[in-house]
This record gives C-alpha cells, sequence and structure tokens, in this order.
C-alpha cells in the first residue's frame, strides 16, 4: 500500500460537496448551471472551506447532476442534501458555517422540484 502524501488513514471526507459544472450550448431547453456561474460558486466555496480549515470537507465540480432546471445544482454527502444555490455570498456563508462546520441543514436552500413552473 502507498502512503498517503497528506497523512491520512484512510480514505474518504467528512463531508464531500458536489457542484454541477456542466455546459450546455445557448438555447438548450434545460439549461445548464456553468451557465449559472456554476464554477465561479464552486471555486468560492472551496476557498471558504479552506479558509475555514475543514481540511476533511471536499468540494469539487461534478457533471450534470440532472436537476438543471433547478440548479445551479449542488449535493452535499453524506446527508445527500440537496441545494439550489443562488450564487450569493450570503447562501455560501450559511451553508459553510451551518451544515459544513456543525451538520445543520440549511433549510432554506434546499432544492424543491414541486414548484409549478407556470407553463
Ligand atoms: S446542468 Fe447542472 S444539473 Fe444538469
Amino acid at each position: 500500500m502507498v502512503k498517503d502524501p497528506k497523512g491520512r488513514d484512510k480514505p474518504g471526507y467528512d463531508r464531500h460537496v458536489f457542484i454541477c459544472g456542466h455546459k450546455r450550448d445557448s438555447g438548450s431547453p434545460r439549461g445548464s448551471c456553468s451557465a449559472k456561474n456554476s464554477l465561479e460558486v464552486m471555486r468560492t466555496l472551496k476557498l471558504m472551506t479552506k479558509n475555514a480549515g475543514l481540511n476533511k470537507v471536499r468540494v469539487q465540480k461534478s457533471g450534470c447532476l440532472d436537476f438543471c432546471e433547478n440548479g445551479i445544482s449542488c449535493v452535499i454527502y453524506p446527508e445527500a442534501s440537496w441545494y439550489t444555490l443562488d450564487g450569493s455570498q450570503e447562501q455560501l456563508t450559511r451553508i459553510l458555517e451551518m451544515h459544513l462546520e456543525n451538520g445543520i441543514i440549511v433549510e432554506d436552500a434546499l432544492m424543491d422540484i414541486s414548484a409549478d413552473s407556470g407553463d
């Protein structure tokens, strides 16, 4: 077995954050999270997590999570909490301080796929 260069004794993280970075052509009916600035949001949360010293939390981009219309799509494990990120610093701060640091789900940021779009 190869010794881990970061000194970890087992694989995995306390929390694992996936933020969709998928891109579609403009005009696609489903849209895409990257068109909503998801990669910049992902980089911001990644830096916030690092600055907070949460070295057992991993933030990374994912491919399409298939809830495109409700993106920016984000899921955090192990709780399997699905969020719609609005791209605001305020929301990212709450997710960091509540969920990532203390395991408290940010209820008002959870993805709601029951809403009628009015179409
Ligand atoms: S494009 Fe982000 S969930 Fe599909």
